[in-house]
């Protein structure tokens, strides 16, 4: 029996797929290493593959055949939102098509448990600081609407033929379980802040004129550990018969401001830089935290790490 993890060489697959390797599962880890690191697949088995290609779903089948399947965790994606406005096309093939081939393979091979790697970029911009999974969600950029038409996909396949799923919305993750895993694309706020030190550039602030105490942005940081035993937690929270829940927020249901982080990563590193303001970008809400209700009471989950638990472990991988 195995746990087949795609993506599980990306930042947040490879924490989980050594967590359950921790635990002594077999993992079986199919990723197209576009943007995974083989170094971070520790004694998992990988099978090389485009879950979006063409051969993709006889690919899927035979492994979960040949291994024996009996649980997927699905965070092979495209994340990047400006790329994604850029290359719509390109992320619905990506995303959908490679979670439309997922699904296939799982239903024709009797496989029927699911986690699925959902963003709250499904929630858009909405008008409150916190968020419960009840919100109405109005993706505003074609990343967002593709993990939201995955949700639908996956609630589909549930009422098809069974499927048992978890969609867990992760909020902004950040830090690293282990330096080795650490997230090495410059893409969210630790890392971008992290980069900019090391070339000798004032980390940018996009915006200081909001409607929060201190004026910048106000987000939910998660520790990346702490999301990987959630999707622990999700798992076995599929092998209930009763479930009356399939979607989750994953965030630590407090927000940090830009400039709090900022401070954060001053105190941790030492390094006493400025930051240069610039103006807002398109598309940033305010204040977006989670309401983590759902997820304590349904699975019994809560984050155990704060913001300085994040920046510490970071900095820590961070090659300076
Ligand atoms: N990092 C975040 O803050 C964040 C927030 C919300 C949701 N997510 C979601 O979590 C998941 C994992 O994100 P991550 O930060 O670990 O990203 P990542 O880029 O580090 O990992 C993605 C992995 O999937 C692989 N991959 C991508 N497309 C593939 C394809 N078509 N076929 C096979 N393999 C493919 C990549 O090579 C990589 O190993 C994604 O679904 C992402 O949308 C991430």
């Amino acid at each position: 029996m195995s746990i087949l993890v795609t993506g599980g060489i990306g930042y947040i697959g490879s924490h989980v797929s050594r967590l359950l390797q921790l635990r002594g599962e077999d993992v079986i880890v199919i990723d197209d290493l576009s943007t995974g690191d083989g170094s971070r697949l520790g004694s998992a088995r990988l099978i090389e593959l485009d879950l979006a290609g063409p051969d993709a779903q006889d690919h899927l089948g035979k492994a979960m055949r040949q291994y024996d399947v009996t649980a997927v965790i699905h965070f092979a994606a495209r994340k990047q939102v400006g790329q994604s406005v850029e290359q719509p096309e390109w992320y619905y093939e990506q995303n959908v098509g490679g979670l439309a081939n997922l699904l296939v393979a799982m239903r024709d091979n009797k496989v029927n448990k699911l986690v699925f790697s959902s963003s709250a970029a499904t929630y858009g911009m909405p008008d409150v600081g916190q968020v419960t999974e009840d919100y109405d969600c109005h993706p505003i950029n074609p990343y967002g609407e593709t993990k939201l038409i995955g949700e639908w996909m996956v609630a589909n396949a549930t009422r098809a033929w069974g499927l048992r799923a978890a969609n867990l919305r992760y909020f902004n993750v950040a830090g690293a379980g282990w330096p080795e895993l650490a997230d090495t694309a410059v893409a969210n706020l630790v890392p971008i802040v992290f980069a900019a030190l090391k070339a000798g550039n004032k980390p940018a602030v996009f915006g200081d004129d909001y409607a929060t105490p201190d004026g910048s942005c106000i987000r939910d940081y998660v520790h990346v550990l702490d999301l990987a035993e959630a999707h622990l937690s999700a798992l076995e929270y599929l092998d209930l018969d009763e479930r009356s829940e399939s979607v989750f927020n994953v965030g630590t249901g407090k927000g940090s401001s830009v400039f709090e982080v900022l401070a954060e990563v001053r105190r941790v590193t030492g390094i006493d830089f400025e930051t240069e303001v610039l103006p807002r970008r398109a598309g940033d809400p305010p204040a977006l935290a989670a309401d983590v209700t759902r997820i304590r009471e349904t699975l019994g989950w809560s984050a155990k790490h704060d913001l300085k638990d994040i920046i510490e472990s970071a900095w820590s991988a961070a090659e300076f």
